[in-house]
């Protein structure tokens, strides 16, 4: 059976199961497992189920709520006795200042006593020092939106479950069609949602993640030095999407002020120039984690580059940036990409078509 948290939360641009524990299969190396980019957690999380240790990294809190929700979870009874704690101490936070936009969008998006419990939830889970917190606020982000006509586990009203839509747009979305938020009993969710992950139990081993950008990963993780022997990873591809832009709901309920201008932030990279530059910094920051020998494997898309580019742009920069010698055991492997719902909103010009595999061998 398919653990049940590698679900938790759905997320853009995630890469499957499968793809992580075929590479794990062919890695002849015993060391930690890292991806700089670790996005919901794949890499880490089925690497620990393979008997690995194993960490990661990411810009967005987010990535790092889900997979350290994932990786190193609190014990079942804790999560419950939290739960009955908070239930016990509900009261209702006023309503916040918020823009006109705002406002309606959180009034349409949640029934008025739903959006009191979430709200209560955003202001009282500390989910960057509590693990039992983190896991709670991993399970509010899987359940804070989604297609809610089809599933009585999402607080919101229909929204697509892997980004969250702009607010004007959702505004107009649920007029034309007359949708209005179902009435969801926040607590009652979670319970479900606690029982339903637990039905298997999580690995021995724990992983570890960081918030930190890849291009510093050394500094965040200056104990895993030298001990980096798999890289599995999948980075930003080139103009294909803003995790910031895309995940805005998410962010907000882990704290992030909606109006912030760091919400709005295009984090995209457009420039061929500037991506690879971004990935050579990005191996640099990894560069001192890595053994003596280590493999690193990349699935890496974007729609304005061919293959070719991809793979003498990628080793190029993983030889600069690591001064090492890189060879590969082929030249690639290409996968069409899965018509995902995150994709369907985009429409083919924002998504890559194709995904390309490296995997490289450093010395
Ligand atoms: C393609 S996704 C990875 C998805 C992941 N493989 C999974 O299965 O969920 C790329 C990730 O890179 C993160 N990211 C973007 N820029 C970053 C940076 N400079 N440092 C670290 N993470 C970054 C994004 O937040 C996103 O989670």
């Amino acid at each position: 059976m398919r653990h049940r948290f590698h679900s938790i939360c759905p997320y853009f641009a995630m890469f499957p199961e499968a793809f992580v524990e075929k590479h794990l299969a062919a890695s002849r190396f015993s060391g930690v497992v890292f991806d700089p980019f670790c996005g919901r957690g794949t890499t880490v999380f089925e690497a620990l189920l393979n008997g690995r240790q194993a960490a990661g990294c990411d810009l967005s809190p987010v990535a790092v709520c889900i997979t350290g929700a994932k990786c190193d979870p609190p014990a079942r009874e804790e999560i419950c006795f939290r739960l009955d704690e908070l239930e016990s101490s509900l009261s209702i936070p006023s309503p916040p200042f918020l823009s006109d936009e705002m406002v309606k969008f959180f009034a349409a998006c949640f029934h008025a006593d739903t959006y009191g419990e979430v709200r209560f939830l955003r202001a009282s889970l500390d989910w960057r020092n509590s693990r039992v917190d983190r896991f709670i606020a991993a399970l509010c982000l899987g359940a804070l939106h989604g297609e809610s006509h089809r599933s009585p586990n999402y607080f919101s009203n229909r929204m697509p479950r892997t980004i969250s839509t702009k607010p004007a747009y959702s505004v107009r979305w649920w007029d034309m069609h007359g949708y209005v938020a179902p009435r969801r009993c926040v607590f009652a969710i979670l319970r479900y949602l606690v029982d339903f992950r637990f039905r298997t139990l999580p690995p021995k081993e724990r992983g570890e993640v960081a918030e930190s950008d890849a291009r510093t990963a050394f500094l965040a993780l200056p104990h895993l030095e030298g001990k980096v022997t798999d890289i599995i990873t999948s980075p930003p591809y080139l103009d294909t999407t803003n995790y910031r832009e895309d995940q805005w709901l998410r962010l907000w309920f882990l704290g992030e002020d909606p109006h912030s201008n760091q919400a709005r932030d295009d984090g995209r990279h457009c420039n061929k120039t500037l991506y690879w530059r971004f990935l050579r910094a990005a191996w640099e920051g990894v560069s001192p984690l890595l053994a003596q020998q280590a493999r690193i494997v990349v699935r890496i898309g974007g729609r304005k580059l061919s293959k070719e580019e991809m793979f003498a742009n990628l080793l190029e920069s993983i030889a600069g940036a690591t001064g090492r010698h890189v060879t590969t055991a082929d030249d690639g492997v290409t996968t069409p990409v899965r018509r995902t719902q995150a994709n369907s909103f985009r429409g083919t010009k924002a998504s890559a078509t194709v995904e390309h595999d490296f995997c490289f061998l450093v010395k």
